[in-house]
């Protein structure tokens, strides 16, 4: 048996086993992405980084998958230069799968803040301006966090219409229809959640209540065009299409004596 310390704690290990092997059947905590018992260690994730004493005495840190226990060995596990390299490691394991949530906890659970995950967002400030200048009710902002720019929701003023979800080119902006409820969600953050109403010709739930009424108000002094805002687009069509073709008939048009 060989005898070592970990953290300051007298632990014993066989020859021939790693470090790693040590700390973990001793319900030690060291992060560890690429290790795995029944293969040699690849030494890839660089995760597993202690810190044991150099030849010149100074701390130097190195992985505990591919470093032997030895007689007499003292190996820290938590320092600065620890912290340093297991920073460097998550990073850059981020920047080959930035969609992983493992890798953000495991490095919560080691006390390394990663920052905020990527939300799809390449603030091309599509959905802001549409929901300003051609929709109105102005329901997106930029707002700076952590030094960073977001697309944020401006509490209240969504109607619900999926003007943003539909203009985003990378499709950051969510929208669902669930039964008669719409939602419209950028990360975890809502943007408006809204009742639907259904056309008054087919039946059919396509739009929402808040988003039928924003355009009442907007078209009341057209009231060939508020006659119609309870239609959904194809029916809207049809009707607007009957609606010509008997002007055009009792005008005399075309279509007289067909
Ligand atoms: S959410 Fe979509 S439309 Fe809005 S700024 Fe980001 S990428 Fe552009
Ligand atoms: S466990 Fe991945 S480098 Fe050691």
């Amino acid at each position: 048996m060989i005898n070592i310390t970990i953290d300051g704690e007298e632990y014993q290990a066989e020859e021939g086993m790693s470090v790693l092997d040590t700390a973990k059947k001793n319900n030690i905590a060291i992060p560890s992405l690429c290790y795995h018992p029944a293969l040699k260690p690849s030494g890839s994730c660089k995760l597993c980084a202690v810190e044991i004493p150099g030849k010149s005495g100074r701390q130097t840190a190195t992985l505990s998958c591919i470093l032997k226990v030895k007689e007499g060995l003292a190996v820290k596990t938590k320092g600065e230069s620890i912290t340093e390299a297991r920073t460097r490691a998550f990073h850059n394991l981020l920047g080959m799968a930035p969609q992983s949530e493992l890798i953000r906890n495991l490095a919560k659970s080691c006390g390394i803040d990663l920052g905020p995950p990527p939300d799809g967002c390449i603030r091309c400030r599509l959905c802001i301006q549409v929901c300003n200048d051609i929709v109105g009710p102005a329901a997106l902002k930029m707002e700076k966090r952590d030094g960073k720019n977001y697309v944020t929701p401006v509490e209240g003023r969504c109607i619900g219409c999926g003007t943003c979800a539909n203009i985003c080119p990378t499709k950051a902006i969510r929208m669902h229809d669930v039964e008669n409820v719409r939602t419209i969600s950028i990360r975890d953050e809502l943007i408006g959640r809204h009742p639907l109403e259904r056309c008054e010709g087919c039946g059919r739930l396509f739009e929402t209540t808040t988003f039928l009424k924003h355009i009442g108000n907007r078209t009341v002094k057209h009231p060939d065009v508020k006659e119609h805002h309870k239609y959904c687009p194809t029916c809207a069509k049809l009707f607007s299409d009957r609606i010509r073709s008997v002007h055009r008939h009792n005008r005399g048009g075309y279509g007289r004596g067909q």
